[in-house]
């Protein structure tokens, strides 16, 4: 775990409420080795009434570039402020913490869920499983149309499947309704979004006996272990969702009865 300033390279807004911020070491020195799952934590620099830093998923690591992607979801005044930060400003982060999702050793069907900003993570995965001569296939989920982030980012790593609520694009419904479940077989689900969607996600992948792992979007504070607001009730007790997570095996959660 490092704290480290970071320059803003760029920052574009994606939709109404979402930006792409991309970072790189202010003293240029070399990224470390980063997992997809793990997450950052960045200062609120210049707010004097937002004292905790505010976690954000990695997106994505470009190594040549040397250069770290943060999706940022402007939903309060500490992520509002972020998203207002300029290129070639600074930008305090701690990471990267927590642990990240597991990847196979052997090839096989990987389906690669995200719900709203909950694709985040799922991009640096796919492009995990891709260097590994996997491939992938993502199912994007969202309100309507504008609620879709990155899909040609995403469409360099595997096949890209999307719903929206209101059938604005991709199949109309819920995640768990895109005809893929049906027509296609799954060895392991990876998942990332909102709570409702992820059980949802978490059940298919139960009643159908297929591994499964979530990325959990506990509230958090500290990032480190102290506070205690992150906890998720688990078969191995109370954990901090910041340290032992953010992603569980679904079968470590009591979510399925
Ligand atoms: Fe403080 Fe997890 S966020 S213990």
């Amino acid at each position: 775990m490092k704290v480290i300033d970071f320059t803003v390279r760029s920052n574009e807004q994606l939709n109404y409420q979402n930006n792409l911020i991309k970072v790189a070491p202010a003293d240029n020195e070399a990224l470390p080795d980063m997992f997809p799952g793990q997450f950052v934590q960045i200062l609120v620099d210049n707010s004097p009434n937002i004292f905790l830093r505010r976690p954000i998923s990695i997106n994505f690591v470009d190594k040549e570039k040397n250069e770290m992607w943060l999706l940022i979801q402007q939903i309060g005044e500490g992520t509002r402020k972020i998203c207002e930060t300029q290129a070639g400003e600074t930008m305090n982060i701690i990471f990267p913490l927590g642990n990240s999702f597991t990847i196979p050793q052997q090839n096989g069907k990987f389906l690669l869920v995200g719900g709203g900003v909950g694709t985040a993570p799922m991009l640096f995965l796919g492009k995990k499983l891709s260097e590994k001569g996997f491939s992938p296939d993502f199912l994007l989920g969202g309100r309507s149309e504008r609620d879709i982030l990155q899909q040609t980012d995403f469409e360099k790593y595997g096949t890209v499947y999307c719903t929206t609520e209101d059938g604005s694009f991709g199949e109309k419904g819920f995640v768990t309704h895109h005809s893929v479940l049906q027509n296609k077989k799954y060895d392991f689900i990876y998942t990332c979004g909102p709570k409702p969607m992820m059980v949802a996600v978490a059940k298919y992948a139960h009643e159908n006996g297929i591994g499964c792992e979530v990325s959990l979007e506990n509230l958090m504070a500290c990032g480190f272990g102290a506070c205690l607001c992150c906890i998720e009730k688990t078969t191995r007790g109370n954990l901090c969702s910041c340290t032992e997570g953010p992603v569980f095996n679904i079968n470590e959660l009591t979510w399925i009865d």
